[in-house]
């Protein structure tokens, strides 16, 4: 029978035979007794143990898997108590434990659309990275963490942190960057808002999943010192700043062993040398097996039970895999629910709040706005001066661009380039959000004529943009989940149509909306350029507000700019081999039992990003950490105080006259005997500074940062030794630099 067909009492019989428990009365209390593990007085570990104790073997088992998704698994009948996220565990009536309802979340709460809910989207968050800012990261978590229990969730999905080692990987936007300080250091201040709301935080994708081509099959070869340096780093950091309490293992494999089955990185990594307290749950589908999964750390399979369920049970019984290991899944489980406040304070289904969504999107959108070029002080426009504005650029007269795939919010009203009523979001599908930059660049220029061109005819965009005072041009490049871009140029002609436009007028300002760098052939022709990400629900109002300047721009990149991809490590993404897929809709099953694997070998190592370019030597369009502002800011009076924690410590001075927000940036340089890229960040301060103001600015840099990772004595090494220390506004703008002898 179609699930939908179950009348409710059928449903409750269901869920009872299955479970073998009566539902109701008992939540939290049995025979009128509270269960002793409710006292919040005892250690998230202590109430724990003391539920696992009580649990049966077959509750143990249904803790630790899903219960199904179309197309990536069978769907058990149960599946019908979900709140309509991606994944559903079902609790323990009985003992009080309730049901973990996940859902994706990475720039806000997903699948609203098809639930009859409302979501913010937030900037994308390599956006919220561009901020450098760790008070806009917590706010950014808490704002997701409020509205998954606005609307019955208690496990946000969303924390991804893969390095940007391949920028054409097509969810460079739900990521934080190409470095693992500043990765690491966010992606904690994101969880800490989120789990303060009481909603169990995940970091993802567990390990090195940075492309998306064959990532179900593809076999990531890379050196264990550059891993422990750069991608497993940014993890390291996120978990040991936030105490996440879930690690979601990614689809690939890692050095020959899938990501989910890997013991290195599971245990002898995360749950040893990290010491990480939560529980492991596998990417939609990355299970492969369940001894060896579960022998190496996996705790929870998703979306189903291919593996964990039945097949994990015999082993159990047959004594091929340990009751304690199942136990210590279970107890990891628990844990994280007590230690996050999810069984004392459950969600709660209220409203959204809409309108304090559209401040704390729009706040962090102008907080991460990087304006890469402004010549002859272009920007800010005076909107008392201006008589005419051309606004070009695909569907800039009614959206901005969003991120697809497991990341994709859906937009109020639904695609803004669809007919009203008819924009459901399906996946892969291209979404514009109603946030219009023509309409919000007319709010602000009310004197002037502002008028619209798509930029489908470069032609007649550029006789436009002739006439007018200012041309300013929307462009994008769209990016999802499941496919890489080919290439980092802007697609549909759209180099073109910016060479155009900047020939008939000499005033003419881009706008980027996208998630990944681009190349820009026609830079030196524009007079600005400013890189808007994936904006969010208020994109264009604080698009404007940059552009008219009411706010000044202080974000920095968290990736490079490269000149072309020929400058990329890699000259293109390495594709799957192709593999035949059974015509039906089974293909899970060949993708559970392990497709061939292909290699890709990160032979550039550590030289992810910045390191990349400066080790070989090559010139980039923007640096990493580089951005300009309307003020100007000097730096002086470096002073490095060695110790345990080194302290690094200088001036900064706003040179200029308007306020602004300085991220400014300290950089090391380690002794030539560790052999390290030339330098690497070890810390930032963003500072706020009014005209003509000077502020002492003191960065405390934990060690490990100025370490190596020694692999024979698997550990942290401080090299004795000189080492460089820098400060300046962006990687390659280090004004100041002392050296000094660490031992
Ligand atoms: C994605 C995850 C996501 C999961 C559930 C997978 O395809 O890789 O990031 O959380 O689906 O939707």
């Amino acid at each position: 029978m179609p699930l939908h067909g179950l009348s409710l009492l059928n449903r409750f019989f269901t869920l009872t035979m299955i479970l073998g428990i009566a539902l109701l009365p008992s939540l939290a209390q049995s025979g009128g007794e509270a269960h002793p593990w409710t006292n919040s007085s005892l250690s998230p570990d202590e109430r724990a143990s003391m539920v696992v104790k009580e649990m049966t073997l077959d509750e143990k088992i249904s803790l630790l898997h899903g219960t199904g998704m179309a197309g990536l698994s069978p769907m058990s009948p149960l599946a019908v108590h979900s709140n309509g996220g991606a994944g559903f565990l079902v609790g323990i009536p009985r003992l009080g434990i309730p049901p973990i309802q996940m859902s994706d979340a990475a720039y806000g709460v997903r699948s609203s659309g098809e639930n009859g809910r409302y979501s913010t989207a937030l900037p994308a968050d390599v956006a919220a990275a561009a901020s450098w800012d760790l008070d806009a990261a917590h706010e950014y978590g808490a704002l997701i963490g409020r509205e998954l229990r606005a609307q019955g969730y208690n496990m946000s999905l969303g924390g991804g942190i893969n390095l940007t080692r391949e920028p054409r990987d097509g969810r460079t936007f739900e990521y934080l960057g190409e470095d693992p300080v500043l990765a690491g250091k966010l992606v904690g201040s994101v969880m800490k808002g989120l789990q303060a709301e009481h909603v169990v935080g995940d970091i993802k994708h567990y390990a090195l999943n940075d492309q998306e081509s064959g990532r179900n099959a593809v076999n990531v070869n890379v050196d264990k010192r550059a891993a422990r340096e750069s991608d497993l780093l940014a993890f390291e950091i996120g978990l040991q700043e936030s105490d996440a309490a879930a690690v979601m293992c990614s689809y690939n494999r890692v050095n020959g062993d899938y990501a989910c089955e890997n013991k290195y990185l599971l245990t002898d990594l995360l749950k040893k040398d990290w010491n990480f307290k939560g529980f492991v749950l596998s990417d939609w589908g990355g299970t492969h097996s369940a001894e060896k999964a579960s022998a190496a750390g996996l705790d929870h399979e998703e979306p189903g039970w291919i593996f964990f369920g039945d097949e994990l049970k015999k082993a159990v019984e047959s004594g091929k895999v340990p009751a304690a290991e199942v136990d210590e899944h279970v107890h990891r489980i628990l844990r994280s629910m007590f230690a996050t406040g999810v069984i004392d304070d459950p969600p709660r289904k209220s409203v959204v709040d809409v309108v304090g969504g559209f401040e704390v999107a729009q706040k962090i959108e102008e907080q991460s706005i990087v304006l890469l070029k402004n010549d002859h002080a272009q920007l800010p426009l005076d909107a008392s001066k201006i008589h005419s504005i051309a606004v070009i650029g695909p569907h800039a007269d009614v959206g901005m661009i969003s991120g697809g795939g497991s990341a994709q919010v859906d937009p109020p009203g639904g695609n803004a380039i669809m007919p009203p009523g008819k924009g459901q979001s399906h996946w892969q599908e291209k979404i514009w959000f109603p946030t219009s930059p023509l309409k919000s660049i007319r709010g602000r220029a009310r004197a002037a004529t502002v008028q619209f061109d798509s930029g489908a005819d470069p032609a007649a965009a550029a006789a436009l943009a002739k006439n007018a005072d200012v041309a300013i041009v929307f462009v994008y490049q769209w990016e999802s989940e499941g496919m890489d871009l080919d290439s980092l140029s802007l697609p549909e002609h759209q180099d073109e149509l910016i060479a155009k436009v900047a020939a008939a007028n000499p005033h003419t300002v881009v706008v980027i909306e996208s998630g990944s760098p681009v190349t820009m052939p026609w830079v030196d022709q524009v007079s600005a350029v400013l890189e808007a990400w994936y904006a969010g629900s208020r994109g264009a109002e604080a698009v404007a507000n940059v552009i008219f300047g009411d706010v000044n721009p202080s974000a920095k990149l968290p990736i490079t700019f490269p000149k072309s991809e020929a400058d990329l490590p890699h000259p293109t993404v390495v594709k799957p081999p192709k593999v035949t897929t059974d015509a039906d809709h089974q293909g899970w099953k060949r993708i559970a039992a392990g497709l061939p694997a292909f290699q890709v070998t990160y032979d550039e190592g550590v030289k992810v990003g910045y390191k990349w370019y400066d080790a070989e030597n090559k010139a980039v369009l923007f640096p990493f950490g580089y951005g300009l502002s309307y003020t100007t800011y000097s730096y002086s009076n470096l002073k490095v105080t060695p110790g345990k924690n080194p302290r690094v410590s200088f001036t900064v001075t706003n040179t200029g006259n308007q306020a602004g927000a300085e991220v400014a940036e300290v950089y090391a340089s380690l002794p030539a005997a560790a052999a390290e890229p030339p330098k690497r960040l070890v810390g930032w301060s963003k500072v706020k500074l009014n005209a003509g103001e000077s502020k002492e600015v003191a960065v405390e840099i934990d060690p490990k940062y100025l370490s190596i990772f020694n692999v024979e004595r698997n550990g942290w090494q401080l090299l004795p030794g000189e080492y460089g220390f820098m400060a300046g506004g962006s990687s390659q703008n280090l004004p100041l630099k002392e050296t000094v002898s660490l031992k």
